[in-house]
């Protein structure tokens, strides 16, 4: 779980305290054409923005994270609340740069700083901390990390200074031999015909001394055409004032590509998502037709579990080994134990299964149940908020709200507890070795204690000793030869 990993890594050495990272999240995201704010968009069911915090804290501390929010600020700093990071408003979104403007105070007294992007969510720490060593053998005052993805269009585009040349001989034309020293970043509408063919582009991630970036960042102006300032401006500002500006070339553009559109985020979603699976099937988990399924980033199965097409593991969901999780399967936020066995069609919710557990198929476990080892929860069976002790069944067609079954207890088919009055909810318990039978009401609050044995069709309002019988049903009345009788009178009319 990347919660886990966050807490085994060691801040880079000696560096902790004088770098800070800057994730930009106030923009508006107006592409995404959506009311939501495009940080909190998710892929691998949770939002960009958390991806990018979980990558970056395990680089610095949470304390030296700061966002800049601006736009629906209050609802995306709740979202990250729980991250331990600080928070920087950009009240107007005036660019980029002004996002760094505004996180001026924050950053003034690291020695470095990270700028990531809080709409590029598939960033690995690896990658940040390449960065940062980068950065620091480079001795540069900014460092950018830039690839060469197979469609460039759309991004910033990376100038590089001609190898060995006086500043003055800068070459900007295109097909330049590579030296790292960068000159400047050229933004897509800003590009020159011949510069259109560059391929190298600006991935939107930075380090940067603070010091040069701070005493040249006024330098920015909004001579473009979105009239903002941009911080790729500060390529060609820092190189003109004398500071080394460099490009680090990573090989693997993916996991810094950002989510501008819904088609991208849908296709981030994907990669993250194939990565996952990648990641499971790695540890030893089957997945059969694994692009059928859909895994949470956060999902940990262990090995020799089996997992059937077209199932789906959402949330904090966490299994164990030796299961089967077959087609159609929808868990959210459960932790199943080893050997758990859920059958076609289900849907559990926050909830727990313990070893030995089969369920289904068709069967929903709602929030807050706890099912006990080798317990089987059969076809068509609800449960709500209900613990169910060991080897106990409920088998077929049964509702259990608000209830406590004990061990080997059978509930029997058509089963319901009548937990609600129309006004409260109340409690059914139900003891060890209790025998429910069929089509059985229970109307809570009720308790059948251990041993207690119901007959079949039974409405039960009051308690049950323990083993005792109870029959709460209409006494039947058998009328020997009246069906055959009727018939013949019938007969004689014809
Ligand atoms: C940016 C780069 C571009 C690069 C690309 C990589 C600039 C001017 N351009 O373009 O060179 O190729 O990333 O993905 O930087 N933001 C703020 N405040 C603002 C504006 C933006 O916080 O005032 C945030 C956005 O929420 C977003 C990030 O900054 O998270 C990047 O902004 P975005 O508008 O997505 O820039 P791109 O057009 O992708
Ligand atoms: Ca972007």
């Amino acid at each position: 779980m990347i919660q886990e990993r966050e807490s085994n890594v060691e801040p880079d050495s000696g560096s902790a305290s004088n770098l800070a990272v800057v994730i930009l999240a106030a923009g508006k995201g107006t592409r995404l054409n959506s009311r939501r704010p495009k940080v909190l968009h998710e892929i691998g069911g949770k939002p960009l923005l958390s991806h990018v915090i979980a990558a970056a804290s395990q680089v610095v501390p949470p304390a030296d994270i700061y966002a800049v929010v601006g736009h629906q600020a209050e609802k995306v700093k709740a979202a990250a609340a729980s991250s331990g990071i600080r928070f920087v408003e950009q009240t107007d979104q005036r660019g980029t740069g002004h996002a760094i403007e505004c996180a001026r105070e924050a950053i003034a007294g690291y020695e470095n700083v990270l700028v990531l992007s809080g709409d590029a969510p598939l960033i690995r720490s690896e990658t940040i901390s390449k960065l940062w060593r980068f950065h620091q053998d480079q001795q540069a005052a900014m460092t950018l990390v830039s690839a060469e993805p197979p469609y460039p269009s759309g991004y910033g585009r990376v100038l590089h200074k001609a190898p060995d040349s006086h500043p003055s001989d800068d070459d900007l034309s295109p097909g330049t031999p590579v030296s790292p020293e960068v000159v400047a970043i050229v933004e897509q509408k800003m590009l020159t015909p011949e510069q259109l063919s560059l391929r190298e582009v600006n991935m939107g991630l930075y380090a940067f001394r603070t010091a040069p970036l701070l005493a040249h960042l006024g330098k920015l102006t909004s001579d473009n055409p979105h009239g903002e300032l941009y911080l790729t401006d500060m390529a060609q500002v820092l190189h003109a004032a004398g500071e080394r500006v460099v490009a680090f070339q990573t090989p693997d553009p993916d996991e810094l590509l950002g989510a501008n559109t819904i088609a991208e985020l849908v296709s981030l979603d994907a990669t993250l998502r194939t990565a996952t699976a990648r990641r499971l099937m790695g540890s030893g988990v089957t997945i059969f037709r694994p692009e059928t399924c859909v895994i949470d980033a956060d999902v940990e199965v262990d090995p020799d579990t089996v997992i059937e097409p077209f199932v789906q593991l959402l949330g904090h969901t966490r299994i164990g080994s030796d299961c089967l999780i077959q087609s159609y399967t929808v868990v959210e936020n459960c932790t199943l134990g080893n050997r758990v066995v859920l059958r076609q069609s289900c849907v559990l919710e926050g909830s727990t299964v313990a070893d030995g557990a089969l369920i289904g198929p068709f069967a929903h476990l709602r929030p807050g149940c706890e099912i006990g080892e080798e317990v089987h929860i059969g076809n068509f069976v609800e449960t709500k908020k209900t613990r169910v002790g060991k080897g106990s069944k409920a088998s077929h067609l049964t509702y259990l709200g608000d209830t406590v079954v004990g061990e080997r207890t059978n509930i029997g088919a058509g089963v319901i507890t009548c937990n609600y009055d129309g006004v409260h909810k109340h409690l059914t318990r139900i003891g060890d070795s209790v025998f429910v039978g069929s089509d059985s009401t229970l109307v809570a609050p009720v308790t059948l204690e251990d041993g207690a044995y119901i007959g079949a069709g039974s409405c039960i309002t009051k308690d049950v000793p323990a083993g005792s019988l109870a029959v709460g049903r209409a006494r039947q009345i058998t009328k020997e030869g009246w069906a055959t009788a009727r018939r013949a009178r019938h007969k004689a009319k014809e």
